[in-house]
């Protein structure tokens, strides 16, 4: 069987630079109760590696319960009024977030000092989307995931907004963005677009579907909740039947390469490259 992997796939800059952080404050706090708020990046393998590092994940609801104590903040970002409650709580506050996610919450907060009705193209609920939605006003700010949602048709109808700012989540589909904004600037007004989708996402999703197109089955690398390798894998099933989101090699099997002759591995951003190695060495062998 022929491998070809996508280069791009694995951590992204953002990612690798949030788990050296983490390591590096576990080797500087060793006296002192460190945790993320929700899981620092969406895989199974990296967390426990955390874990063994005396760094724990808190859920969002008990947030208000650390204190005095290391908190590092993930790389996709953290609501803000959380951040605020967690310097109340006189805890020492470590930024992992990615400087490209950063750059976003700097745009919204401008964009509402100056008075811009803020939109946000992304996917509703997702962390990072929720983090952005924080720096604004909410009155003023909606999520749109896509072209035909209800709120966004219902947006298009009112026309009555003269200023709009738009930003988008790192990881969405360019084409998404840009039919939204192509139904925004038939609005009368100003429109200042940022394009915020990060290029680590869409060169990976571009080399993904490049190799999907040139397979018979591919491989899909990352953890079940990652947004991004969700995407990888809906990108590669446009192109073929035969595609296998798995979170490491102890989920492969041996069927599913029966009369292949292409294999297409990519990896989500979340996926670190030995997990990446042990899928290849056990495709090898089967
Ligand atoms: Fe940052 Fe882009 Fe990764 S926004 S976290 S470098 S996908």
């Amino acid at each position: 069987m022929e491998i070809k992997l996508v280069k791009s796939g694995g951590f992204c800059f953002g990612v690798k630079r949030a788990v050296d952080v983490a390591l590096k404050s576990a080797d500087e706090y060793k006296n002192k109760n460190i945790f993320t708020i929700g899981h620092i990046i969406h895989n199974n393998d990296i967390v426990k590696k955390l874990e063994e590092r005396n760094i724990l994940h808190v859920k969002l609801e008990d947030v208000s319960k650390i204190k005095e104590s290391v908190v590092i903040l993930r790389s996709h970002g953290v609501e803000k009024h959380l951040i605020e409650l967690l310097k109340k709580n006189h805890n020492i506050i470590i930024d992992a977030i990615c400087p490209f996610v950063k750059k976003i919450h700097e745009i919204v907060e401008k964009l509402v000092n100056e008075k811009y009705f803020v939109i946000i193209i992304g996917d509703n609920g997702h962390p990072e989307v929720k983090a952005i939605y924080s720096f604004t006003n909410k009155k003023e700010s909606l999520i749109v995931s896509s072209p035909e949602s209800e709120e966004f048709i219902d947006f298009l109808q009112k026309k009555n907004k003269r200023k709009i700012g738009v930003v988008a989540q790192t990881t969405q589909y360019f084409k998404n963005f840009k039919e939204i904004c192509e139904k925004l600037i038939k609005i009368k007004g100003e429109i200042r677009v940022f394009n915020t989708i990060c290029d680590a996402t869409s060169k990976r999703q571009k080399e993904t579907v490049d190799i999907a197109k040139k397979v018979d089955i591919m491989i899909v690398i990352g953890g079940k909740h990652s947004a991004n390798t969700t995407r990888l894998k809906e990108l590669s099933m446009k192109y073929l039947d035969s595609v296998y989101h798995i979170e490491n090699k102890d989920e492969l099997q041996k069927k599913w390469f029966k009369n292949k002759k292409t294999v297409g591995i990519t990896a989500g951003a979340s996926t670190p490259q030995f997990v990446i190695d042990e899928v290849i060495a056990t495709v090898k062998k089967f």
